[in-house]
């Protein structure tokens, strides 16, 4: 029973950590520009601190690991897999999130052109596609077809919209 008790007890470096840590922490964000504070516990992701605190939950979680893109958002301008960063690491930051694209209700070149080239099938993707390709549009780096794949292969669609994903893109640069 003794023998239980001692491998069960927290090493003293662990209690100090723990009392460092505190269990939650105030972030300042501008949403869509909307400046928000949230109190968040610190490993909260910015994607979950979206969904879950903010209630915007256009971005989707599909693997939570980095690997689909599906949670996309643009943080000071640059896309991000908002899944594989903490909501603390962003203190400052304005966010832009797909419910933020459409300006006095119209909606967003790319929200059009995926509609025009139908460029979904079940749509869980394409809140981070949108969100990409917006922010690759903002980078200026792809000029053909095959840049725009190679740029957006973080983004997976499973329903594999990829040659409609495209057009769609190539329509908002002006290209198609
Ligand atoms: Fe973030 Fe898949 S949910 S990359
Ligand atoms: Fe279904 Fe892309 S439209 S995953």
């Amino acid at each position: 029973m003794q023998q239980t008790r001692m491998l069960h007890a927290p090493h003293p470096a662990q209690h100090r950590l723990r009392a460092r840590v505190p269990e939650k922490m105030l972030v300042a964000l501008t949403v869509n520009g909307v400046e928000t504070r949230l109190k968040v516990a610190p490993w909260t992701t910015l994607l979950d601190a979206l969904r879950d605190h903010l209630d915007l939950t256009g971005t989707k979680k599909g693997c939570d690991h980095g690997q689909c893109g599906a949670c996309t958002v643009l943080v000071d301008g640059r896309r991000i897999n908002s899944c594989l960063t903490f909501a603390v690491m962003q203190d400052g930051a304005h966010v832009t999130t797909i419910e933020g694209l459409a300006a006095n209700g119209a909606l967003h070149a790319l929200q059009q052109a995926f509609i025009d080239h139908d460029a979904f099938q079940c749509g869980y993707c394409t809140p981070g596609q949108i969100c990409s390709a917006a922010g690759l549009m903002a980078e200026g780096r792809a000029k053909s077809a095959d840049e725009i794949r190679e740029l957006m292969s973080g983004n997976i669609c499973r329903c594999g919209a990829y040659p409609n994903i495209v057009a769609a893109i190539q329509q908002a640069m002006g290209r198609s």
